[in-house]
């Protein structure tokens, strides 16, 4: 199932690298030098420092609410990460061409900013074309008018391009971390660009042009779509790369292997070696370019689901869970892949119509940090990879050592040293990599600190051990551990394990140290070496203290994952208990920790400060094991919230356009303009599709009189809606004809053709309409450049005709509607993504403001309507605790089912805001949540439904309610969205 459509690699033919063309290690490339980040062909350095770029992606447009972005760029600094990436949407920004729009939730200039204050640096990947899932893979909907092939230097599209590029580009370039001001430390132009032709090829020259002379100083690189050698920098001397302007070669995979559309794990992928240890014993994937560092612009962390699956983001979270982490991204770092980027390390929701016909709305992907904010356990085991990295940077740069040899076939070892420190990193993977057994072994090694047998060591499942021996870390000498290190700093070292699996680590002294250890960890000392080795199992935190032996007193704290994953690091300062800390701020004689609890939680922090806060109120401290402070008493956890049930609902219906007597006279009338749609239309034929109207999002209505007469015997439409998008045909009022397209994956079906035959009523004299309603849910993604995303939607061929041919033969003059004002839209708050043109949208409906009193009252049931949409209002008072962080959804029926028997569509406004679509009888998605600031907590919110069906009786509506999906004492402020309360009407 890992399908043709997503990783591009497999579907483009791309030249495959000669094997004995791949080069070994490189250790004579020049450093290369671009302000205060550089590089050489080991890894990437700022200040000089070799640094390992350990990233997770994130896309501020998948939250809008500002204030939130904030909650997860603190959530990705405490797993572990350095850096954030941002893909940016020009389409969010852009409603019309010579517009751009970077205000409330597009104010990207924030999320930057946030980053940044937050310790993260920040890749930004601007596009223009980005794909991510998003409707035209990120291009304007105005961009569909277009003829110029896009993603080439036809210089219509790059003056358009431009428009786009000089704005993104000015604002990232005031972040530069070559200013001293700012986070961005490495930029990418386009994406996954697997055209090379020489028209492509001066695109990209344009690109790295315009880009630099936006101001952008920092490394430019591309993002290549699996491993071909696309957009290697110019002078790689790789035989079989495509050259081209950039000054880092990236590229992206997603090898962990396939969960099924039922949510089963098929089967799980040994990681592949894209580096060192590639074919060739030289860099796989990474071997494109020699001179620059192993770079992942994305590594997959997860995965997207689809219309109609049964819901996949359980399993996908599981399936690149934990061990997956410490297997694949090890696997990666041990292949000189110094730079990583996890795609997604918070995926959000393709709230609106941002999504791309592949997916739904909910974005989770399975995700360390899931879609309501909560923190799933990898993300908890992502921690102890950040805290190696930053205890040992040099992991970036290592290269690979002697061979190892296990005492078992199933285990394979990497050995890597730092050429600079002689530090190691031994990395322990099952061979082949899919194994999940169990699997005792042992090794002997010659370290820094002289020659070694290790202890039994056990790989349990799907997993990796990550080994590091020789290193400095916590003002000691390590010569090895059998644990991991989660946070090393002066005096301080957490190792953690598996649960009841045996470590042990060893420690160098010039003489014996005292050591004050609990029951269960053996001690014992080596004078004629100085080693001090530690024995243990992996279990509840314990406390080794040791001090002596000519070096600075240390507290060691042993644990297994669950141990680890209550502990936290910010600003300096470690604390275990809660489920979260943010900060730890030292003022005043005060350390005021801001966190997270899911329940009454213990605390025990290591601190020079002995006066803390815990979230502003302070906390009872007494003197604890190992140098912490233990709270007296537990700190509170949440207060369960109470939510109301929805009621005094109120409904009207919402298709008068399929009514004979509907004024469609404002409507624009069909013709015969230019259009750029990739979708042949038949000869003769007017311009049918919407786009060249300026409707681009969600649904679009046409109308057309005809008089009747003995041809009208069928109407055979040709459309195009997306994925599980549909059509509905009225005529006089009456509905004919309804059309699902199929959910299909992993390519959805985007397009269909219906034929209607028509009522007796077709065929009396007179007067006649037949109004049209397409939902179109979402543009195609550009994936092969190849304007795939310029393909019809809205209607593409429309013909009433006998039931025996000819086609055309009654004549149709049709008018067309879809969103108000269309590319001149009034609601510019809440921007491209969230309205289209059904009526009651048009009407303003689905704002709070609109006063709904005259709607048939319909109390806490959602009775069916008529055929074509009825809308359902109701209004709903919350009050959440303050200083509690919750994510409130919308649940639709039966949420173990992931679809139901009754047909039927929902758009979700809430507020205003289209939080997405529900269509009961396709799923997966029940539950929808929404963030704080588009919800109202504390007060007064307006939820507005509008439900599309055929009207038949088992196709109503089922129970809507709302849940809560995550509730937390701790979170931040969040300030609600400024938006339209109400708007004017148009017909
Ligand atoms: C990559 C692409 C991303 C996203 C991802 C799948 O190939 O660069 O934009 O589409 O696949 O989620």
């Amino acid at each position: 199932m890992r399908s043709l459509l997503l990783v591009g690699a497999a579907l483009i033919a791309a030249p495959v690298l000669a094997q004995e063309a791949r080069p070994t290690v490189n250790l004579k490339a020049p450093v290369k030098t671009f302000g205060r980040v550089s590089f050489d062909g080991r890894s990437l350095m700022i200040d000089g420092k070799r640094t390992p770029i350990w990233a997770a992606e994130f896309h501020p447009y998948r939250l809008p609410s500002p204030d939130l972005w904030r909650d997860v760029l603190q959530k990705l600094k405490a797993s572990g990460f350095n850096t954030v990436t941002f893909y940016f949407d020009w389409g969010y920004h852009s409603p019309k061409q010579g517009e751009l729009d970077f205000t409330g939730i597009r104010d990207m200039e924030r999320a930057i900013t946030m980053a940044g204050e937050e310790g993260l640096y920040v890749i930004t990947r601007v596009g223009p074309y980005v794909n991510a899932e998003l409707a035209r893979g990120g291009f304007p909907g105005w961009l569909n008018n277009q003829r110029a092939r896009a993603r080439t230097d036809d210089p219509e599209y790059l003056k358009a391009a431009d428009e786009w590029l000089a704005a993104i580009d000015g604002i990232v370039a005031r972040h530069q971390i070559n200013d001293g001001k700012g986070p961005v430390i490495l930029h990418q132009i386009e994406n996954e660009l697997s055209q090379t032709s020489p028209a492509h090829r001066r695109y990209m020259d344009h690109l790295y042009a315009v880009t630099r002379s936006h101001g952008i100083t920092v490394p430019i690189f591309h993002n290549d779509p699996g491993r071909n050698g696309n957009w290697a920098p110019d002078g790689s001397p790789v035989p079989g790369v495509v050259h081209g302007p950039v000054d880092m070669y990236a590229f992206d995979g997603y090898p962990g292997g396939t969960c099924t559309a039922q949510g089963k794990i098929a089967r799980g992928n040994g990681a592949p070696d894209w580096g060192y240890y590639g074919i060739g014993g030289a860099k796989g994937g990474a071997s494109a370019s020699p001179d620059t560092p192993g770079f992942m612009a994305e590594i997959g962390g997860g995965w997207f689901d689809y219309w109609g699956s049964d819901g996949i983001y359980a399993c996908n979270a599981g399936q690149t869970g934990p061990g997956y982490g410490r297997l694949f991204y090890g696997t990666n770092f041990v292949n000189g892949i110094g730079l990583q980027s996890i795609y997604m390390g918070y995926g959000g929701t393709s709230w609106g119509w941002l999504p791309a016909p592949v997916v739904f709305t909910s974005y989770d992907y399975g995700a360390a940090i899931a879609e309501d904010r909560s923190l799933r356990e990898k993300a908890l085991a992502l921690k102890p990879i950040g805290g190696t990295l930053a205890a040992l940077p040099e992991i970036a740069a290592m290269v690979p050592a002697d061979k190892l040899t296990p005492s078992s076939d199933a285990i394979r070892l990497y050995h890597n040293r730092s050429p600079e420190t002689d530090a190691r990193l031994i990395l322990a993977a099952h061979q082949p990599g899919h194994l999940t057994q169990d699997t005792s072994f042992t090794f002997a090694a010659d370290l820094p600190d002289g020659h070694y047998q290790m202890p039994q060591i056990r790989l349990n499942g799907y997993d990796a051990k990550w080994i590091v021996a020789g290193a400095n870390v916590a003002e000691q000498r390590l010569v090895y551990t059998t644990s991991q290190i989660q946070t090393a700093r002066d005096g301080l070292l957490l190792l953690i394990g598996r649960s009841a699996e045996a470590g042990r680590t060893v420690l160098r002294y010039a003489s014996k140290p005292a050591v004050k250890a609990p029951d269960g960890v053996a001690v014992s000392w080596d004078a004629s070496r100085g080693d001090l080795t530690l024995d243990y199992t992996h279990g509840a935190l314990s406390t080794v203290e040791i001090s002596g032996g000519g070096r600075p007193a240390l507290t060691l704290l042993l644990g297994d994952d669950a141990a680890g994953g209550a502990c936290w690091d910010a600003d300096g300062v470690l604390a275990c208990g809660p489920a979260l800390l943010r900060h730890a701020r030292a003022k005043g004689g005060i350390l005021a920790l801001t966190g997270d609890t899911v329940a009454a939680s213990p605390l025990r922090v290591w601190s020079k400060q002995t006066r803390i806060t815990w979230n502003g109120a302070p906390v009872a401290m007494k003197p604890a094991a190992g140098g912490s402070l233990e709270a007296i008493a537990p700190i509170p956890g949440p207060a369960p919230i109470a939510l109301p049930a929805l009621n005094n609902w109120r409904m009207a219906e919402g298709t008068p356009e399929a009514t004979p007597t509907f004024d469609d006279s404002a409507w624009q009338a069909i013709d015969h303009r230019a259009d750029a749609s990739q979708s042949q239309k038949p000869a003769g034929q007017p311009t049918l599709t919407m786009d060249p109207y300026g409707f681009h999002e969600g649904d679009v209505w046409y109308r057309a009189h005809f008089v009747g007469s003995a041809d009208a015997g069928r109407l055979s439409l040709t459309y195009g809606a997306g994925g599980a998008g549909m059509v509905q045909v009225f005529l006089d009022g009456r509905l004919i004809g309804q059309q699902d397209l199929p959910a299909a994956m992993p390519r959805p079906i985007t397009t269909g053709n219906i034929t209607v035959p028509m009522p007796d009523a077709a065929r009396v004299a007179g007067d006649h309409v037949l109004s049209v309603m397409v939902r179109n849910n979402g543009h195609n993604w550009d994936l092969t450049a190849m304007d795939e995303h310029k393909e019809g939607r809205g209607l593409i061929a429309a013909s009433l005709e006998p039931l025996t041919g000819p086609a055309f033969a009654v004549p149709l003059n049709w008018r067309i509607q879809g969103r108000a004002g269309g590319e001149d839209f009034a609601d510019r708050m809440r921007g491209t993504p969230n309205n289209g043109g059904q009526y009651g949208e048009r009407m303003g409906w689905h704002l709070p403001a609109f006063d709904d009193h005259a709607w048939r009252a319909t109390g806490t049931t959602l009775p069916q309507g008529a055929a074509g949409t009825n809308w359902y209002r109701t209004h709903v008072m919350l009050n959440v605790p303050r200083g509690q962080d919750a994510t409130i959804g919308l649940a639709f029926g039966d949420t173990a089912r992931p679809r139901s028997a009754a047909q039927y569509r929902v758009l979700i406004f809430v507020n205003g805001w289209n939080m997405g679509q529900f269509i009961a009888h396709v799923g997966p998605q029940r539950v929808f949540p929404i963030p704080e600031g588009i919800l109202n907590h504390h007060g007064a919110n307006t939820i507005a439904l509008a439900v599309t069906s055929d009207g038949a009786p088992a196709n109503a509506p089922e129970n809507v309610r709302l849940v809560t999906m995550q509730n937390r004492r701790g979170g931040l402020e969040v300030a609600p969205i400024a938006a339209p309360a109400s708007l004017a009407p148009t017909h």
